[in-house]
């Protein structure tokens, strides 16, 4: 752990995150053993046209897509690794996270730099002028109560179609901020995430397959200028090649490890 101790505290530290940072939270990830998509095809669930044909047809199906992910996310918690990230952040070393998932556990382990280039499970925008709007994990513990109690299509569309809600501004319906496959991810994120880059020294890629573009392309910007790729993953993983050291052990692991050495 030397090297990447003296790595981190000559500082402009980036964290590139994926579904392995809160596997240990008990999140599975997407494409593992029993992965998320291991059981749902992203092509219907994680689609526009997939979760519309899915609300007119299936909506059961979509209730019990939802209240999967949104349960698992809402009996679980940031882990040490989450954690440890924040602390670098107080400290001075990190510049910020970018991260790809969306389950919110970095702010709510105390990072404030973090770049969520695949959206917040909680958070909703307007598509007609940009309004922003975030629902409580308390509101959505009444939600997932209530679609599960949600038996007739009409009542899961009902159900679904209230929690969303309208824009207050211009009553367009709000969507939720997810990045579905084929959208493009949302330009505040990306800028903040090249801000963070262009300070890079050394880019930390912690639990990611690095198989999902564009987001997978953000530490190999950061490498060409210049700066040092570590991998953080207990398998091997696409960002490997790129990376002058690597650590195979688990998140959690890493950064106790770390915290030995601060
Ligand atoms: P993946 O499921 O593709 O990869 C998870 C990675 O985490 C794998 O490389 C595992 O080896 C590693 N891993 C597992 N347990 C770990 C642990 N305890 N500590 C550290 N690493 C561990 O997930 P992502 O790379 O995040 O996009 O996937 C990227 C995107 O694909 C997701 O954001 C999602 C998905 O489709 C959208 O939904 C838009």
């Amino acid at each position: 752990m030397k090297e990447i101790v003296q790595l981190i505290k000559k500082g402009r530290v980036v964290a590139f995150c994926g579904a392995g940072m809160s596997a240990e939270s008990g999140i599975p990830t997407f494409r593992g053993e029993g992965g998320l998509w291991s059981r749902y095809d992203p092509n219907v669930y994680v689609t526009a046209s997939g979760i519309r044909s899915l609300f007119s047809d299936y909506p059961e199906k979509l209730r019990d897509f939802i209240i999967e992910c949104y349960q698992i996310m809402l009996d679980t918690k940031p882990n040490q690794a989450h954690y440890g990230l924040a602390e670098l952040e107080k400290r001075g070393y990190l510049v910020g996270i970018i991260t790809q998932n969306i389950d919110d556990f970095h702010h709510q382990a105390g990072s404030k730099e973090v770049a969520q280039v695949h959206g917040n499970a909680y958070e909703f925008n307007c598509p007609g002028c940009g309004f922003s709007t975030r629902k409580t994990r308390q509101q959505w513990k009444g939600f997932i109560a209530r679609l599960k109690r949600a038996d007739e299509k009409d009542e899961i569309k009902n159900a679904l179609l209230e929690f969303l809600g309208k824009c207050p501004r211009c009553k367009d319906m709000l969507q939720s901020s997810i990045v579905l496959f084929g959208q493009s991810l949302p330009e505040s994120e990306i800028e903040k995430s090249y801000g963070y880059l262009d300070q890079a020294k050394l880019i930390l890629c912690i639990g990611t397959s690095g198989v999902v573009y564009p987001a997978a392309s953000l530490p190999l910007y950061a490498k060409e200028r210049g700066a040092t790729l570590v991998t953080i993953n207990p398998e091997w993983s696409s960002l490997e090649a790129a990376s002058e050291l690597i650590y195979r052990k688990t998140a959690v692991d890493f950064f106790k490890n770390l915290s030995l050495h601060f």
